[in-house]
């Protein structure tokens, strides 16, 4: 079925549950499922990853030794040729510390509402028909019956003691779950470990106002969690002349 969006529609959805702006008028005809798949793949698929990978290298900033780790897994792996996702079962540590700022960061604090379409008993507590229930992941991610100091960045919470990566954890819920969880789960964790990987390849990313300390925690933005605009100094690695390029720039 053919429907007529006006481009203020689209343009309008600036955030994932975020305000309507903008009253630019242009009509344009487009496949109605094709729309929802496209605003699909941008509202819930783009600005959740970028806003990951924002926290990633918020904390990579703020622990060095953290990103040196990474470093050394990923340069012992890859060398210096393109990291492909078939390497990620051999960098355990990148995919626990991917895995820790996704935990501590909790981008998506609480999740979509569901309604209750019968009565259910859970623990003793009956939740009747109709209760919309919404899901507060962060409060698992943070619950210290799972986890030891929940407020402190341990990447190593997520390897086994023979340092393999712990895929799953009963309280790790970043992507929701049940049958509604989020559908590009897979393409968004493939992509947050190439860029990660990449970036801590080709660069060394630093805080670029170190006189400034850095403030880690989130604001909130629809009902994402972003952290507060922060400046990174990037050196370019692959420079060969020993001097690294290096660039600064605000992210928000
Ligand atoms: C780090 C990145 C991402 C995070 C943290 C994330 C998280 C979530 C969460 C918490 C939900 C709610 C699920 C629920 O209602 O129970 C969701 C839904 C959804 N996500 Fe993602 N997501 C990410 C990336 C992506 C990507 C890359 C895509 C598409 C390519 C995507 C597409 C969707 C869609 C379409 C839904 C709605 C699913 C439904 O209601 O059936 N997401 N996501």
């Amino acid at each position: 079925m053919k429907v007529t969006y006006q481009v203020s529609d689209i343009n309008s959805h600036q955030s994932f549950g975020g305000k309507m702006a903008d009253d630019t008028k242009e009509i344009i005809t487009i496949d109605r499922s094709l729309f929802h798949m496209i605003f699909d793949l941008f509202a819930a698929g783009s600005e959740t990853t970028s806003t990951t990978l924002l926290w990633i290298i918020l904390y990579l900033i703020k622990y060095p030794s953290v990103q040196e780790l990474c470093r050394t897994e990923i340069t012992t792996v890859a060398g210096l040729r393109q990291v492909s996702y078939a390497d990620k079962d051999k960098m355990p540590y990148t995919l626990a510390v991917i895995d820790e700022v996704q935990r501590i960061a909790s981008i998506g604090p609480i999740g979509l509402p569901r309604a209750c379409m019968e009565d259910v008993s859970i623990s003793g507590r009956i939740i009747p028909k109709h209760s919309v229930i919404i899901p507060h992941f962060m409060s698992a991610h943070y619950d210290e019956n799972y986890w030891e100091n929940p407020t402190e960045f341990q990447p190593e919470r997520f390897l086994t003691d023979e340092g393999k990566h712990i895929r799953h954890h009963k309280a790790f819920h970043p992507f929701s779950l049940g049958s509604r969880t989020c559908i590009g789960k897979n393409v968004a964790e493939m992509e947050l470990f190439l860029f990660t990987t990449t970036l801590i390849q080709r660069c060394r990313l630093q805080h670029a106002t170190p006189y400034e300390s850095l403030d880690m925690e989130g604001v909130q933005s629809g009902i994402t969690l972003l952290p507060k605009p922060y400046k990174v100094r990037i050196r370019d690695r692959s420079c060969s002349v020993g001097v690294e390029r290096q660039i600064s720039i605000l992210l928000k």
